[in-house]
């Protein structure tokens, strides 16, 4: 099977990317991890890139709090291309993206969020769904646009609220689900990008689930 060579971005604790990682070295997962960006420079999941062997880099962000500069998403286009990666995956990328990566990689950039989308989009959603005193929350991964938590739904998995949650025990279930679900998804991308692969010799210009 050919592996999908993909690229992770992210700018904290990195438990997605450690799940993804353990999944690609377990051989249950056919991709190939070629790079690990953060905007965080003591990130920790820039050490979990290290601690699994995986190139990393780390990419001042500029002077923007909630996106790159442009120069700069122009970099990371650049560092993503050159290391082969054909799937963003955003993994707690706490800034928006904009035009540069998204005409770099349409319907190529992913992202998973904490709850049940469209609903609680943003920060802290699992604590905005326990407040609100919904009985369900959960995951969400979907494609990438330029509005916040917001492109076409891939996949989703429900977790209760259960009566002695705190918003604390709700979010360890909910990222225990987001470490299945994350790599179940990619797992379907790696699906396509073989076949087409070796049918048309390369990706189908379209969106893939
Ligand atoms: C996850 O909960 C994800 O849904 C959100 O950011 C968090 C990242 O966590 N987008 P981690 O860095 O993967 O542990």
């Amino acid at each position: 099977m050919k592996h999908l060579p993909i690229g992770i971005v992210g700018s904290g604790k990195g438990s997605n990317c450690r799940a993804i990682l353990e999944r690609i070295r377990s051989a249950d997962l056919a991709a190939e991890a070629r790079l690990v960006v953060s905007d965080v420079l003591d990130a920790p999941i820039l050490d979990i890139a290290r601690e699994f062997g995986v190139a990393n880099a780390y990419l001042p962000a500029g002077r923007f709090r909630t996106r790159l500069e442009p120069a700069i998403e122009e970099q990371l286009v650049k560092m993503l291309r050159d290391a082969g990666v054909e799937l963003v995956v955003l993994a707690g990328f706490m800034r928006v993206l904009h035009e540069p990566m998204l005409k770099a990689f349409p319907r190529r950039i992913i992202n998973i969020h904490p709850s049940l989308l469209p609903k609680f989009p943003g920060l802290e959603s699992w604590k905005q769904a326990f407040i609100a005193g919904e009985t369900v929350t959960g995951c969400t991964v979907h494609y990438v646009d330029e509005e916040i938590d917001h492109g076409r739904i891939l996949a989703q998995k429900e977790v209760r609220i259960l009566p002695n949650d705190t918003a604390e025990s709700l979010h360890a279930r909910i990222q225990a689900l987001e470490h299945e679900l994350y790599p179940a998804v990619i797992a379907e991308f790696c699906k396509t990008y073989d076949e087409a692969s070796q049918q048309i010799g390369g990706w189908p210009d379209k969106e893939v689930v």
